[in-house]
This record gives structure tokens, sequence and C-alpha cells, in this order.
């Protein structure tokens, strides 16, 4: 038993969709673990808007400022219309600078056996600054739309830095940079002029070697055994990491870290998926498997290892899958059969 003095306080945003599902059925497989987690529930995205009308309540804010760790379930954003994402404000509030997101795979008998990628994404610029205008012609008030992204130096650099330091400590052999500098001369220009910079002072660590982001695509559907780490900038990075995420059987596996200096935030890569809310039988694991890194941040590699076990008992050698991944278990069966596991 934890006693609440030895309690890590995390911010919890059970967040729209399928998260609050997802989310309660990661809260009782880490409860059965006794995970030394206290939980600070806030609200966030359309849960926020409806509560409060506000899409990221003040309170909210206030308390990922004083825990600085965050376990996020996935928020609705009204496409095309609407509030800002709440994920890019995050992301920006608290200097998330990095996404890192782990794929690998965990059933065999698909078309690849060997995936085993981590993807690094720039979370803070590119075209997600989203510095958006639209300009009249005629009697069209809506004729062209334009949208400006930016690099900086600085961003570019650090999150390099940040790719070649995780391929170090965590053994990886190769870094590689996606890129469209070929179209982008500037906007990606930069990010390979500094990224080349970077990977000089690892030459004698880390192999590294450039792609040009179609190219990298067709590879991750053909080869994508030969990929280790990728580091590439904001749009990229979403876009590759929902493909590299499919490789391996789908959105429900493949869990996400937003990292900052101050403040780390783990989610699913996911969205609230409104096509499947409140039918039971959302993936509960991409979160959970969230839930088992947040665990190794915090020095409990024990209790991730448990967690990741527990997954590979019941969905590679008891079967129990969800409708994703082929099966036909509900969210709270398999929720059952990873608590059993677990203990
Ligand atoms: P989505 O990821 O929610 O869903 C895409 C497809 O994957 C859907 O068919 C959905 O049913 C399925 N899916 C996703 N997660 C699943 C799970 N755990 N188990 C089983 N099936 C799953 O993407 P979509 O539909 O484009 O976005 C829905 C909303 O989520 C939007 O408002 C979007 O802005 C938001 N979103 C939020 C994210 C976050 O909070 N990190 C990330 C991506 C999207």
């Amino acid at each position: 038993m934890n006693t609440t003095s030895s309690l890590i306080p995390v911010t919890l945003i059970p967040g729209d969709g399928i998260g609050p599902e997802i989310m309660a059925a990661t809260l009782k497989i880490l409860e059965t673990i006794h995970a030394p987690f206290q939980w600070d529930k806030q609200l966030a995205g359309m849960a926020g808007v409806e509560c409060s009308n506000n899409p990221l309540p003040a309170q909210t804010l206030e308390s990922i400022h004083k825990t600085g760790l965050v376990l996020k379930g996935p928020l609705t954003t009204p496409i095309g219309k609407g509030y800002r994402s709440v994920n890019v404000t995050l992301r920006k509030e608290f200097q998330l600078y990095a996404n890192v997101r782990p794929v690998k795979m965990l059933i065999p008998g698909g078309r690849f056996e060997n995936v085993d990628i981590v993807l690094v994404r720039e979370n803070l610029e590119g075209f997600y600054a989203a510095m958006e205008n639209i300009f009249p012609v005629e009697q069209d008030t809506k004729a062209i739309a334009t949208c400006t992204g930016y690099t900086s130096r600085t961003e570019c650099h650090r999150i390099v830095k940040y790719a070649f330091d995780y391929a170090v400590a965590n053994n990886r052999k190769k870094v590689t940079l996606v890129h469209k500098a070929n179209i982008l001369k500037e906007l990606c220009g930069l990010f390979l002029e500094e990224g080349r910079k970077v990977a000089k002072e690892y030459q004698d660590k880390i192999y590294y070697e450039e792609r040009i982001v179609d190219v990298c695509a067709m590879e991750l559907v053909l080869i994508p055994e030969t990929y280790d780490v990728i580091v590439t900038t904001n749009l990229f990075g979403d876009i590759l990491s929902d493909l590299a995420s499919g490789l391996i059987g789908g959105l429900g596996l493949a869990p996400g870290i937003n990292i900052g200096n101050k403040t780390v935030m783990f989610e699913a890569v996911h969205g609230s998926a409104p096509d499947i809310a409140g039918k039971n039988c959302a993936n509960p694991l991409a979160i959970l498997k969230a839930s088992a890194l947040m665990l190794q941040y915090v020095n409990r590699d024990d209790l991730s290892d448990r967690i990741n076990k527990a997954i590979h008992q019941v969905v590679i050698k008891n079967n129990i899958r969800t409708r994703d991944l082929g099966g036909n278990t509900s969210t709270s069966e398999l929720t059952e059969a990873l608590i059993q596991a677990v203990q």
C-alpha cells in the first residue's frame, strides 16, 4: 500500500468521446497494482465547454502548473470552426516541445514483424502555429486561404538534439531526419541545416540519415523495419505517427509523451473517436500504455513491466482483443481480463 505522502500528484484529464471509458479502465488497472499516483481530476475540451463554457478552464491550467505531470485522454477539436485545439494550446502553454511516439509491433502475424520505431515530433512550431488568413476576390469573401508556418533555429536544434539524446539513452542505432526541404527551402531548410549540425556532434555514436517526407511515407509502408528513431517537424510528425501506428494494428495501440522542461504529459496518439463513444468497444490499450510510460518516468519500471506483461498475456497469449484489433471483446471485458492478469 502507498501512503498518501508517498503519492505523486498527477493531473488527470479523462477527455472527450471514448476518453472517460478508456481512462476509467486504465485507472482500475493502476489501482490494482497500487500505482503511486494521487489524481487531481480536471476537465478540458468539450467536457470543459459543457461544464464551464471553457475548453481549457483556469483550474485545469493551475493544476498542471502545480503537478507538472499529466495523464490526458483525447480532446475533441471542432473541425473547420469553433475553439482552437486544446492540445495545441496545452503544448504551447507548458512548452511541451517534444512529442515522442513509440510504435512497436505487439501482435505477431500482421503485415510486419519487426516494427520498432520511435517518432520524435517537433511540437510547437511549423504549420501548427496556424497563422491563417482568408482573402476575398470579387463576391467570394473566402476566395483564398493562407497559412503561415514557421521554424526557429533554437527549436530545430532542441528537437533534433532531443532525438539524438533519446537514441543514445535508449540504445538506438540510427536517427532519420524527415523533411521537405526540396520544396519548403526555408521552413524545412532550417530544420535540415540545424539537424546536420547536431548529427555531427553524435557521429561517433549514432548513424544519421535524411529522408524527404514523401519517400519516408512510402518506405514506412514497404520497409518499416529499417527505421529506428525518426525526428521531424510538427505536421509531418502528426501524419507519420498515425501512419506508423497503422503498421502495428492501429491507433488503439499507440501511446505518446509530450515533453517539456517542467511538465510532461502522457496521452494516447488517437483522438476522441466520437463514432464509437459510449458503445463499450473502445480499445483502452493506448492510454494504458501511456500510463505504463508514466510509471517508467517516475522510476517505477517494476509496475510498468507488470502492465506490459499483462497486455502481452491478455492480447497475445489469451487472444482477448477489442474490435479494432480483430476481436469482439468489449472495453469492460478486456479491462477485467487485464485486472486478473496484472495481479
Ligand atoms: P480518432 O483518432 O478519434 O479516430 C479515428 C478512427 O480510429 C475512428 O474510426 C475511431 O473509431 C478509431 N479509434 C481511435 N481510437 C480508438 C480506440 N482507442 N479504440 C478503437 N478505435 C479507435 O480521429 P478523428 O476521428 O479524426 O478525431 C476525432 C476527434 O479527436 C477530433 O475532434 C480530433 O480533433 C480529436 N483528436 C484529438 C487528439 C488528442 O486529444 N490527442 C488526437 C487526434 C484527434
